[in-house]
């Protein structure tokens, strides 16, 4: 039986989630602007999703905008404070190790003339926040730094980020795709000036997802048309996956303790596993500082494109990194930053856990790696 080992790059959708979207597809179908009954019922469940995710993250409802996921969320709010800021200052902050939908957005800014720093890491994927205290001027208008990596899984040190942070006259955005079902999630103890998540991450459905903009936060929206979302994103709201998305971040919030238990389990049976039957590897990432959910792996003996195809024709399907390189040759930008041009870059997979996997398939993702491993060192020696 084939294992999905690459729940970092998207998850299956919950059947409670499937439940809920079906009812409001067959039966509350109406667009939440119509002013007639049938309209009404919409907004209603509209309503009820915006305030179940408000209270999730512990901000208000009306801070809450709904999106067709991160890289809209991502896309709005870097664009959307750095070009109504521009008065107030052209520079920027993000880091090396940033999801592109966060990386390709300052890299356009730069061409339009603002000044962006890219903060560095250190191997373990932790940003250099020395260097960030460094950077920070009086006309820096906004920083943006991911809670957890979606390629290694390292978690930023956002409490001190933001003390940083609360220093200048800079917002803070943070991306929180990973952490989500992960981590707990509270945008008032964060003090966090926005952030992004989606759906399709933690059971939900894909093409939707959210932005917390904190009340007060001088944003320049970047859709025009209609009034929806208090006109800060035109465009008829989805309510079927907008009601997914609140009943997929409700159900990964109360299962994430348990969750959190099953998923290291299955890491550390996976680490030793492979120690056992010494196949050679290392881990990327921190130890320490990580989401359980993202394991990212060096094998010496092998490269990316060869062991991802041999895992694939055994049925084991992993990643080479954040799923928009995947299956191209580009050397991941994130293992780049922590470890420069090293053999490590062009060797690593990410295996990524998640609840619905059991002890059965780790033992078969080993045992399918140490034939993989078996093999090459046959031919090696030939
Ligand atoms: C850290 C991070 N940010 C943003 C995104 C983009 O999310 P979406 O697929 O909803 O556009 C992803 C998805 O891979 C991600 O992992």
């Amino acid at each position: 039986m084939a294992i999905y080992a690459d729940y970092a790059a998207t998850t299956p959708v919950k059947p409670q989630v499937i439940e809920s979207m079906m009812r409001i597809y067959q039966t509350h179908f109406g667009n939440p602007s119509s002013i007639h009954t049938q309209g009404r019922d919409a907004r209603h469940y509209l309503d009820s999703a915006r305030r179940d995710v408000a209270k999730i993250i512990n901000a208000e409802p009306s801070e809450i905008i709904f999106t067709s996921g991160a890289t809209e969320s991502n896309n709005t709010v870097i664009k959307g404070i750095a070009q109504a800021n521009r008065q107030q200052g052209m520079h920027l902050v993000t880091t090396k190790i940033e999801h592109h939908s966060v990386l390709h957005v300052f890299e356009q800014l730069e061409r339009e003339g603002f000044d962006v720093t890219y903060l560095d890491v250190d191997k373990s994927g932790i940003v250099d926040l020395h260097q960030l205290k460094q950077v920070l001027r009086d006309d820096t208008t906004l920083v943006s730094i991911m809670l957890v990596n979606n390629e290694v899984g390292t978690v930023q040190d956002i409490d001190t980020i933001q003390e940083i942070v609360a220093e200048s006259n800079a917002y803070l955005h943070t991306d929180a795709v990973q952490a989500i079902g992960h981590l707990p999630i509270d945008v008032k103890e964060l003090n966090v000036d926005a952030l992004s998540l989606t759906a399709h991450k933690f059971g939900g459905p894909k093409g939707v997802g959210a932005l917390y903009v904190k009340k007060n936060t001088v944003l320049r929206y970047q859709q025009q048309g209609g009034e929806q979302e208090t006109k800060r994103r035109a465009g008829t709201e989805n309510v079927p996956q907008i009601v997914g998305l609140a009943e997929a971040i409700k159900l990964a919030d109360s299962e994430r303790d348990a969750n959190n238990i099953h998923v290291a389990q299955l890491k550390e049976q996976l680490l030793v596993g492979l120690q056992d039957r010494a196949i050679p590897f290392e881990l990327n990432g921190s130890m320490v500082e990580t989401t359980n959910h993202i394991v990212n792996l060096y094998f010496p003996f092998i490269d990316i494109e060869t062991l991802l195809t041999l895992l694939d024709l055994a049925g084991v399907y992993v990643s080479s990194g954040s799923a928009c390189t995947a299956g191209s040759t580009i050397p991941s930008h994130v293992l780049s930053a922590m470890y420069g041009e090293d053999d490590r870059v062009t060797h690593s997979v990410r295996i990524s856990l998640n609840e619905l996997m059991t002890t059965e398939d780790i033992n078969q993702i080993i045992v399918e790696i140490q034939k993989i491993y078996l093999k090459f060192k046959k031919e090696e020696h030939s």
